[in-house]
C-alpha cells in the first residue's frame, strides 16, 4: 500500500470532504485498489456526527485500535467501517477531541508497520491529518507517507499560507518524497496554474465547489447514482487517478 497524507495550511479548505470523496472514488479510478481512510486530525473528527446521524457503529476507530493495542492488518481493518460490500472503501474514524489524540503515538506506528499487511488487502491508505500544526499532529505518519497532499482554496491568503507549510514540509520529510498541491473550490481568484506557478509545485486535477455532494458525504450516506454523477465526485475520480499513478503497482512511490 501506499499512504496518501491529506493537510491544509489554514483555513478549512475541505480537507475531510475530499479525503472522503477520495476514498468512494478510489476503487473505481485505481486499478485493483481499495482505499482506508484514516480520520487523523487531532483537533476532532467532523466524520463522527455523520456516522451517528446515519445510526451507523463507528466500529471504534482509532481509539478502538489505541484501547485493544492492535499491531496487525486485521486488527485495524476490524476497528474501521466498510461503507461498501466488497469494503473497497473503509473508514477508521477519529478522535472527538483534542484531548484523546495525545496518546495516539503507538497507534501511527502500528499503521506504518502493517503497510505491508494492508498491501496483501489492496489496500491504499489515504488519511486526514487536518490543519498542520497541532500539537498532537501525527507527526510520524505525516513524514513517512508517500505522498504529502496540502489542500488550499485559490486565495492569496490561503495561497500564502500554503507556501510556508510547503518549505516546513519539505525540511522535515525525506528528501525526493513527492508532495502536491490540491486547489479546492472555483472559481476562486487563482487556478490551480496560477498555484502551481506561484508556488513551483506540482498541482493535482482541482476540485470543484459542489455543496450538494460535500452535504452528502459528510451524511455517510450510500454512493447513489446522484452522488457517483456529482461534479465533485467526477473530479475526485479523475483526481485520484493522478495519485495513483504516482504509486508504482508495487505500492512503491516514484520520487518527485
Ligand atoms: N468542494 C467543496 N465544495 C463545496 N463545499 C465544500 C467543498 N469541500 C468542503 N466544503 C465545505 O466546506 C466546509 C469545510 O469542509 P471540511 O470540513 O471538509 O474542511 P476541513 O479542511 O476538513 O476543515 P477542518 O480543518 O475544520 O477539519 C464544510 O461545510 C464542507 O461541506
Ligand atoms: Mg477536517
Amino acid at each position: 500500500m501506499a499512504i496518501f497524507t491529506l493537510c491544509s495550511a489554514s483555513g478549512a479548505p475541505g480537507v475531510s470532504t475530499t479525503a472522503l470523496a477520495l476514498t468512494r472514488t478510489w476503487a473505481g479510478a485505481v486499478p485493483r485498489r481499495g482505499a482506508l481512510l484514516v480520520d487523523a486530525d487531532p483537533v476532532g473528527s467532523s466524520l463522527i456526527p455523520g456516522f451517528v446521524e446515519a445510526g451507523i457503529p463507528t466500529g471504534g476507530g482509532v481509539l478502538g485500535v489505541a484501547a485493544e493495542r492492535a499491531g496487525t492488518a486485521d486488527d485495524v481493518l476490524r476497528h474501521a467501517v466498510a461503507l461498501d460490500e466488497a469494503a473497497t472503501c473503509l473508514i477508521l474514524t477519529g478522535v472527538s477531541e483534542p484531548g484523546q489524540a495525545r496518546p495516539l503515538g503507538a497507534v501511527w506506528t502500528t499503521l506504518i508497520e502493517v503497510a505491508h499487511e494492508l498491501e496483501r488487502s489492496e489496500l491504499d491508505v489515504i488519511v486526514d491529518v487536518g490543519r498542520l500544526g497541532h500539537r498532537w499532529e501525527p507527526q510520524a505518519l505525516i513524514d513517512a507517507s508517500d505522498v504529502v497532499v496540502l489542500l488550499t482554496r485559490g486565495t492569496l491568503p490561503a495561497v500564502a499560507a500554503a507556501r510556508a507549510a510547503l518549505a516546513q514540509l519539505h525540511t522535515r520529510r525525506p528528501a525526493g518524497t513527492p508532495t502536491r498541491v490540491l486547489v479546492v473550490g472555483r472559481p476562486s481568484p487563482y487556478s490551480a496554474g496560477d498555484v502551481a506557478r506561484a508556488l513551483d509545485v506540482e498541482v493535482l486535477p482541482e476540485l470543484p465547489e459542489d455543496a450538494w455532494a460535500s452535504r452528502a458525504l459528510s451524511l455517510v450516506s450510500p454512493t447513489t447514482t446522484r452522488l457517483r454523477r456529482s461534479a465533485l465526485l467526477r473530479a475526485a475520480t479523475e483526481t485520484a487517478a493522478a495519485l495513483g499513478h504516482i504509486a508504482t503497482p508495487a505500492g512503491q512511490v516514484k520520487a518527485s
